[in-house]
């Protein structure tokens, strides 16, 4: 079964539900209208016959009556017998109001083919299917036989008329007269046309009564109007002197039978409505059952005799119709009820069908879903194969890719460590040849030897440097520390160092600058080895007669800018007049190991990493390096650097405490040319004795200590350890007055070592210099953090190391000198180590506080500062120059000094004051340090006048 007679079986069911005919019996299928054309509603006669039509239609819910009111007008009547028939009623039951004048139209009716039922009266024509009413004219005769007896056949009769034209009155007249034409006794007096009106016969009877004082008898064609003669006689008094008979016996209390009850009328003729009958015969027409067609209905005579037996049961049928009406009521009610819950229950229906269908298509739509994920799934399961062997190819080219990279990693490392392990016999090989060269004897044959050997040597430090540089700049270890300096001084300074390689090779050498001073922010190193590259380069292939100029000048993008000094760039030239680049060749020069093919033709070999190594590092200053060039016609490369420092970002510049002291090179920023003379630090040889400065060397290679020995043995005392645990132990037993220490050592590396002796208070006062990789930035500011004074990166010269060690021995000395010279001793030297400035304080503060306590000796004041004895005298000798009873004596001596400043104390106060047990020997004393006597100083420090 497919989806579209699914539904078109739904819709059927759906349909079947809310139809009628799915509820209702076969018989009950038809629907009848019956139209009932009523002559008059008026009066309590017609009511009753309207009630019950209604009532008997509501137990044929297949009948629907629609009554229409003649309002006792013929042609009113016409034209609503002609609405009916326009609505399209199945039957017309129609009561004339006159017979003549209402003939034709149901006439008209009846051949049509609706059947048409008269009730109570008659039209003067025979086409009508049936007749239901009384016997009008056995009524009038009745009524005759009824006033012969009670008039025993001798009197006088008003005759009160119905309707003259309607049926009825017209055979109750003719019966009555009838029965009583052949008794000659009984006169019958024509009152007139009451048109069956209580009013109107009143009125009739009131001109009889006024004509006629004998009347026996008052006959009224209905009880309505015999009532209105019974009032007129009774309004003259004469009620009771006659009789009234009437006709229709009605029940209820306006009715004839209570009216006999009452004693107004004498007798009433039962005049049956049919109503009840009426409805009866048109079910049986319209559903062409056998019917009667005269239905001729019973009459009985009421008087005093039977009106209250009949009373009695006509109210009794009242009751019933009463209580059958309530019942109906009721039903009609829950048949209201009914219909609700039926059309509830068609709602409820209808939306089940909805939700079937709704939950028949989400089910169908689950089926497609269900049957198209399973397609996805498979298609999935495809996917996801051809995923998991792509992925796996993948595995094995990482895979590779890694096996390869950390074989490519230990070529790298192999070679990075092989080109470290070249350094230090370069840095030996170097400094010898450098202690054995002579510079004098120039013309001597070993000495150009010599000469040679080291500029070679120095080229094949510089070569592994780069390489190192290189490896560092790749594995982005290399940092920028830029500092602000004067670039014009620094590119004097460089190019100065080559004057010398420019005159012998005879080329016209210059540096030009536009500008007389410039600072700018870079990394004083790493600027050094871009320029001397380029310069190494330029002066390599230029030939000889060719010229070099260096230039500064300041530069923007924007020429208007420019001109107008608003630079943002400081741009540095070294233009040649050398061979020059190739054009296809200048875009590869900066590449680095990079080779141009024609090698005879460029100069850009070698290595090929210095000028990638040039390019990379200008970079790191957030600058540009760029090459003008062309075959034959010489080079220009151009370094620009940006302005300012808002360029720079955190960690490239210095922050905090590692101030620019940390980088502040106290040697020679220039690397030597090749082929350039090493100017000689000039450091004077004494004789050594035990008070020459004892320098300790620490370091695990025996041949660095025995060329740093060498190079500083014939101006100082030396002593050596192997590694920092064997350093501490000789530097406090020794207490040398420096040392100098390697980093990488075993059992104590040098920062360890140097955070121990500065954190001692017996040996924080030791200038300490770090010997650190090359290039290693971390260990420098690692070992400043511990606290080292200075460092030197290997390889180094021997004239820098002499030159350092001999910068710190005299800076350590003016601190001794500071010490004793100054009168205060809160100084804010930073270069003053706090530990050592805390110490010096407490110690004054110690002999301060007790300057008149003869017992503080310097065993009491070791004590108090926690130090033995030796090692206060060490301590103290070191960081003053002084043993420390002498250094005591000083503090009072300054004490002293400053009552005599700020009091008005006499020389001798002030002596015992500050502890001396004599003014002569405190005056000894004070002119010793002072070189004043305590009266000449009071003298210079005052205005007053003051006496002895
Ligand atoms: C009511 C009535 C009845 C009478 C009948 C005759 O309109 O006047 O009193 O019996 O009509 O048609």
């Amino acid at each position: 079964m497919n989806t579209k007679s699914i539904i078109l079986l739904l819709i059927a069911f759906m349909y079947l539900s809310c139809s009628d005919r799915f509820y209702r019996d076969e018989d009950d299928s038809n629907k009848y209208v019956i139209g009932f054309s009523q002559c008059t509603s008026g009066d309590l006669w017609r009511q009753m016959m309207n009630s019950e039509m209604i009532r008997e239609t509501s137990f044929y819910p297949e009948i629907t009556l629609i009554i229409k009111d003649g309002q006792q007008n013929n042609q009113k009547q016409i034209s609503d017998i002609e609405e009916l028939i326009n609505q399209g009623i199945d039957l017309l039951i129609v009561s004339p109001n006159e017979a003549e004048p209402i003939t034709a139209v149901v006439e008209e009716t009846y051949h049509s083919g609706i059947p048409v039922i008269l009730i109570d009266r008659k039209i003067a024509s025979d086409a009508y299917t049936a007749y239901i009413g009384g016997d009008n004219f056995a009524i009038g005769r009745e009524a005759g036989n009824y006033a012969r007896g009670l008039l025993k056949d001798k009197g006088k009769i008003l005759e009160i008329w119905g309707l003259k034209g309607s049926s009825p009155a017209v055979e109750r007249h003719r019966g009555f007269v009838e029965s009583l034409e052949k008794v000659p006794g009984i006169k019958i007096l024509d009152g007139g046309d009451g048109k069956w009106l209580g009013e109107i016969g009143e009125q009739l009877a009131e001109e009889a009564f006024e004509n006629y004082h004998d009347i026996d008898l008052v006959y009224a064609h209905n009880d309505v109007m015999a009532l209105g003669a019974y009032r007129a006689a009774k309004r003259r008094g004469i009620e009771k002197k006659m009789n009234f008979v009437g006709i229709d016996a009605l029940p209820g209390e306006e009715g004839g039978i209570q009216m006999v009850l009452n004693g107004y009328l004498t007798a009433t003729f039962l005049y049956p409505t049919g109503g009840e009958y009426a409805i009866h015969t048109a079910l049986k027409i319209l559903k062409n059952q056998p019917f009667k067609r005269e239905y001729i209905l019973e009459t009985v005579q009421i008087d005093s005799t039977n009106a209250r037996i009949l009373k009695l049961q006509t109210d009794q049928i009242l009751n019933h119709q009463a209580k059958i009406e309530a019942q109906k009521r009721i039903l009609d009610q829950q048949l209201l009820k009914i219909e609700t819950h039926r059309e509830r229950f068609y709602v409820t229906l209808v939306g089940l069908g909805i939700v079937l269908i709704i939950v028949f298509f989400l089910w169908r739509s689950y089926r497609i879903i269900k049957r198209i994920n399973k397609q996805l799934e498979e298609k999935n399961e495809a996917i996801n194969h051809q995923k998991e062997e792509l992925a796996a190819q993948r595995d094995q080219l990482v895979e590779m890719h890694q096996k390869l990279k950390e074989a490519n990693e230990l070529k790298i490392q192999f070679f990075t460590n092989i080109s470290h392990e070249f350094r230090t016999p370069l840095t030996l090989i170097i400094g010898t040849l450098d202690q054995i060269r002579n510079p004098e004897s120039q013309n001597d044959e070993t000495q150009k030897k010599v000469s040679l050997m080291q500029r070679n040597a120095e080229r094949l430090l510089r070569l592994i440097n780069q390489l190192m540089d290189f490896r560092k700049l790749d594995d982005g270890k290399m940092h920028l520390h830029a500092h602000k300096h004067d670039i014009v001084s620094f590119l004097n300074e460089i190019t100065q160092s080559f004057e010398i390689l420019a005159e012998q090779k005879e080329i016209d050498f210059q540096f030009r600058s536009s500008i007389e001073k410039l600072e700018v922010w870079f990394d004083d190193e790493k600027l050094d080895k871009v320029i001397f590259n380029l310069l190494s380069n330029a002066f390599k292939f230029t030939p000889e007669g060719g010229s070099i100029v260096v230039e500064c000048r300041l530069w923007n993008e924007d020429l208007e800018k420019a001109k107008s000094e608003m630079c943002e760039f400081v741009e540095i030239r070294v233009k040649d007049t050398g061979i020059g680049i190739p054009p296809e060749e200048i875009i590869k020069i900066f590449e680095p190991f990079y080779e141009v093919e024609h090698k005879r033709r460029t100069h850009y070999t070698g290595t090929g990493i210095g000028l990638a190594l040039s390019k990379s590092l200008v970079e790191l200053h957030h600058g540009e390096i760029l090459v003008d060039s062309s075959d034959g016609q010489g080079s220009c490369f151009t370094v620009r650097l940006p302005l300012g420092n808002q360029h720079l970002i955190a960690g490239e510049m210095p922050d905090g405490d590692l101030s620019d002291a940390v980088f502040d090179h106290s040697t020679p920023l220039v690397t030597t040319p090749e082929s350039d003379e090493p100017e000689k630090l000039a450091v004077g040889a004494g004789r050594i004795s035990q008070a020459t400065p004892l320098i300790l060397i620490v370091d695990d290679n025996p041949d660095v200590v025995t060329y740093i020995t060498s190079c500083l043995e014939s101006q100082y005392r030396v002593d050596k350890a192997e590694n920092g645990k064997l350093g501490l132990d000789k530097a406090i037993k020794l207490m040398p007055d420096l040392i100098i220490s390697d980093i990488m050592m075993p059992e104590m590396d040098g920062i360890e070592f140097c955070s121990k002796l500065k954190s001692d208070l017996e040996t924080s006062h030791i200038p300490v210099i770090l010997l650190t990789a090359r290039s290693s930035d971390e260990n420098i500011v690692e070992g400043f953090e511990t606290g080292a004074d200075d460092y030197i990166t290997k390889p180094f010269n021997s004239e820098i190391l002499k030159a350092r060690v001999h910068n710190l021995l005299e800076s350590h000395k003016k601190l001794k000198e500071y010490f004793t010279q100054s009168l205060t001793f809160y100084s804010k030297d930073s270069s003053i180590r706090t530990i050592d400035k805390k110490f010096i304080e407490r110690m004054i503060e110690t002999v301060e506080k007790n300057l008149l306590n003869p017992e503080i000796n310097v065993d009491r004041l070791g004590k108090e500062l926690g130090l033995t004895r030796v090692h206060l005298y060490r301590k103290i000798k070191s960081l003053t120059g002084h043993s420390p009873s002498e250094f005591v004596r000083l503090i009072k001596l300054k004490k002293a000094a400053e009552l005599m400043k700020d009091t008005e104390l006499s020389v001798a106060e002030v002596a015992f004051k500050v502890g001396f047990e004599t003014p002569s020997y405190f005056t000894k004393c004070f002119r010793e340090h002072f070189q004043q006597t305590p009266t000449e100083y009071i003298l210079n420090h005052t205005t007053t006048p003051y006496s002895n």
